[in-house]
């Protein structure tokens, strides 16, 4: 089965198309083609994503990028037949709303050769809902365009399964792989720009939620910081690597917030109020200083997520353990949860994303699609599919 997939519920505009092999027991793809267009670097500038820029930047970017995506997965051509009347007006008036969009779709993918794709897949939600519209768009075009069904797909749960894509050289990889396996009960991680939370799961699509932030998330918390100590967003990785130049005893540290509570929540509210009050006594923070900030509040981060994680796993008789989203690139995050496996969870299976998709991407969303497939889970009605900002797990 060839999937399309578009992710567009943030400041990426990602397509990928992957063929799914294998069966629900043993489930392997084959990446075609996948490609991101990030808008970072505009809405760095800001300091933030704004949402209707956000859009603005899908509409003008996702047409361009299905043609290129298709043409990169081998499909090439153009259509000899023409198009059903009835097909183009209905294309029309879905996509009225969106009259850039419109256009760019009209004249670059309305006139392609029908390509071997079987389903679409898209994100419904969680994310900017003006955003995730111009991915659901897109996507119900190129299923009245083709005539093949549309499998809407929740972006967190995305970001569970980019943790089954076994590692590899970022990119190079196209040949058939098979996904991690996983024994359940599994525990998910998900730490990204807009969540944190922890997902029991007892099997796939059967989620439940034991635990989220009450506050911030813990990539708006390393993006807060960052600004306070004057990094470009997306502050992560900034963070990171300021962190990495921290040397010695910095002689502060700061709190790590509900740590010890009986409950599988998170807070990094206090802790983001804690640094900007740190910050706050320096006049004119030095380079040490910064990266001593960014070191002790990393390692703050990394105690509160690592120390909840595990509780989780151990109170639920955890047998797999993934981590996804954007902050999943961490890599101090990473050798500690590894190390807390190591040392006291020695049969659990832990598993992260490649480090290009542990941010947004829309390989995951496809691998996402395709296991809805495999379970016959799919939607076919268009008129169902709508963007949800809030969507849960
Ligand atoms: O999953 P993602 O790409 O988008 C959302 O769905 O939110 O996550 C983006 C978040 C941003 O807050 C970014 O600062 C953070 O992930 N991030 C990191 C790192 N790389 C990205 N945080 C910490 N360390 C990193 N290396
Ligand atoms: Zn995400």
């Amino acid at each position: 089965m060839i999937i399309l997939s578009i992710e567009t519920s943030c400041d990426e505009t990602a397509i990928s198309v992957i063929e799914g092999t294998g069966d629900a027991a043993r489930p392997s793809f084959s990446i075609l083609a996948d490609n991101v267009a990030s808008q970072a670097a505009l809405h760095a500038e800001y300091g933030g994503v704004f949402p209707m820029m956000a859009k603005r930047e899908h509409a003008k970017n996702i047409a361009p990028l299905i043609q290129k995506t298709i043409a990169d997965a081998g499909f090439s051509g153009k259509r000899t037949d023409t198009v059903p009347g009835s097909a183009l007006a209905e294309i029309r008036e879905l996509l009225a709303r969106e009259p850039e969009l419109s256009a760019i779709f009209e004249e670059l993918i309305v006139p392609l050769a029908r390509p071997a794709i079987d389903r679409i897949a898209v994100t419904a939600g969680p994310g900017l809902e003006p955003a995730l519209w111009v991915g659901i768009n897109a996507a119900k075009a190129l299923s009245i365009l083709w005539d093949i069904p549309v499998i809407p797909v929740n972006h967190m749960e995305g970001h569970v399964v980019s943790a089954l894509v076994a590692a590899g050289a970022e990119g190079t990889d196209r040949g058939a792989q098979t996904l991690n396996e996983v024994s359940f009960p599994a525990l998910a991680l998900l730490i990204s720009g807009g969540h944190t939370e922890l997902a029991l799961a007892r099997g796939w699509g059967d989620y439940s939620l034991i635990g989220q932030t009450l506050d911030d998330a813990a990539g708006e918390a390393f993006d807060k910081v960052a600004r306070m100590l004057d990094l470009p967003y997306p502050g992560g990785p900034e963070i990171s690597k300021l962190a990495e130049r921290a040397a010695g005893d910095h002689g502060f540290s700061f709190p790590r917030p509900m740590i010890g509570t009986d409950d599988y929540n998170f807070s990094f509210s206090g802790l983001k109020t804690a640094v900007l009050y740190h910050v706050k006594k320096h006049e004119r923070p030095t380079e040490n200083d910064k990266a001593s900030i960014a070191k002790e509040f990393q390692d703050a981060v990394t105690d509160v997520l690592v120390k909840k994680t595990f509780k989780a796993v151990a109170e639920h008789g955890v047998q797999t353990l993934l981590v996804g989203g954007g902050v999943a690139a961490n890599k101090h995050i990473r050798d500690e949860m590894q190390k807390k496996r190591d040392r006291g969870f020695p049969d659990l299976k832990l598993f992260f994303p490649r480090r290009d998709l542990a941010t947004d991407n829309a390989l995951m969303i496809g691998i996402a699609g395709y296991f809805h497939a495999l379970s016959g889970k799919e939607t076919t009605d268009l008129g169902d599919i709508r963007a949800d900002g809030n969507l849960s797990l």
